[in-house]
């Protein structure tokens, strides 16, 4: 199939990148193996699990289920382009401060997946968050840590006191 591939371009952490693909590559493949973004995992087998989640175009995407064509020309954010050890993201501060997590193997894609709750819901209540949870499977943490953690970002974005956007969701929030 090697013939079969195609040059695939998209913007991801901010930055333009292209590599070959072919049809059937996966995102979180595309991703892992040919940008060697190794912060999405792949938890699961059957479109379960949400720890291969990324941002396209600002959505929340399990990158298992999307082909790498399908996200040609778009905007991709992983684990990888929310913060660094020195500037920590919001959630990614919230998951620190709150221990919001065990093992650590779903948490990029839970951070992930809250973020792009986030952006659509700045405020959730604990109930919205927990919702938002249904499409991440967390096997450690039973989950009530995940929770505060993510309540605790929302306060710091709060006092950050700037309103949610685009950019801030993208890692210039800072506490
Ligand atoms: S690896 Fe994508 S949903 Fe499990
Ligand atoms: S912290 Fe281990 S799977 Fe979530």
């Amino acid at each position: 199939m090697t013939d079969n591939k195609m040059k695939v371009t998209m913007t991801v952490n901010g930055r333009e990148r292209s590599a070959d693909a072919e049809p059937r590559t996966l995102l979180v493949h595309f991703l892992r193996e040919q940008l060697g973004l190794t912060g999405t995992h792949i938890g699961c087998d059957t479109t379960q699990c949400g720890n291969c989640t990324v941002l396209v175009d600002g959505q929340a995407v399990k990158s298992c289920t999307t082909l790498a064509v399908q996200a040609d020309g778009s905007e991709i954010t992983t684990v990888e382009g929310l913060g660094t050890a020195d500037n920590l993201h919001p959630i990614q501060q919230g998951f620190w401060e709150e221990h919001g997590l065990q093992c650590g193997y779903c948490t990029s894609g839970v951070m992930m997946d809250m973020v792009g709750l986030l952006k659509e819901n700045p405020n959730p209540t604990e109930e919205e968050i927990r919702q938002g949870l249904e499409g991440v499977i967390c096997r450690c943490t039973g989950y009530q840590f995940i929770v505060k953690a993510v309540q605790r970002a929302v306060e710091i974005i709060k006092e950050s006191g700037q309103p949610i956007s685009e950019k801030q969701v993208a890692g210039e929030v800072r506490s």
